[in-house]
């Protein structure tokens, strides 16, 4: 019985695992690798719309966008990337993008990073750059220090999909 017993659960095993790997769902195939994703572009929150709350909401994050462009714009680190680009687009997209990372409800209608970002050569240092001076903005609009550090850790992934190396 005890042999029986062993038989029946190898042999669900055996037959259930090819069953299971074969239902996985697959990525949709990229043809060009130099946008192939290394990190999710919208990473999931899982905590309702409290984060989202904690940066004044939609309305919040417009302004938070219309104050860090203008920086990004002033810093000569970042100022080459985003002075020939579309900036009310940008804007656009960014506040989809934070807005879904925190629960909102919203839509991201951009691309992905690895797309949008493409041929850019980004370096690290105006990575960095970009990131501190969102975190000014982020300051003068008050959003708490934890809100921030959990913002700042979804996009961190994005690095490598944004970064030149
Ligand atoms: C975590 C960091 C970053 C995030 C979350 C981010 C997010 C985005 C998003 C959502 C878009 C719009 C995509 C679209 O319109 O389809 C975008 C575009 C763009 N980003 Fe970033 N970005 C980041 C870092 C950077 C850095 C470091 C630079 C340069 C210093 C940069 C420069 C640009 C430029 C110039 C565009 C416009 C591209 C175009 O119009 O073709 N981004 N980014």
């Amino acid at each position: 019985m005890k042999m029986n017993l062993h038989f029946w659960s190898v042999t669900l095993i055996l037959v259930m695992l090819p069953a299971a790997v074969l239902a996985a769902p697959t990525e949709p195939p990229v043809n060009d690798p130099s946008i192939t994703p290394k990190a999710p572009t919208l990473p999931l929150a899982t905590d309702g719309t409290a984060l989202l709350e904690s940066f004044g909401g939609r309305e919040g994050l417009v302004r938070i966008m219309d104050d860090v462009m203008v920086r990004w714009l002033a810093n000569p680190k970042t100022r080459p990337f985003f002075e020939g680009a579309d900036q009310a687009s940008i804007k656009k997209h960014l506040v989809e993008q934070f807005c879904v990372v925190m629960n909102g409800p919203c839509t991201y209608t951009g691309r992905t990073m690895a797309e949008s970002h493409k041929g850019m050569a980004v370096s690290e240092g105006a990575f960095y750059a970009l990131v501190e001076e969102l975190q000014i903005s982020l300051n003068k609009a008050k959003v708490p220090f934890f809100a921030q550090n959990r913002l700042i850790a979804a996009l961190a992934p994005m690095h490598r999909d944004i970064i030149d190396k």
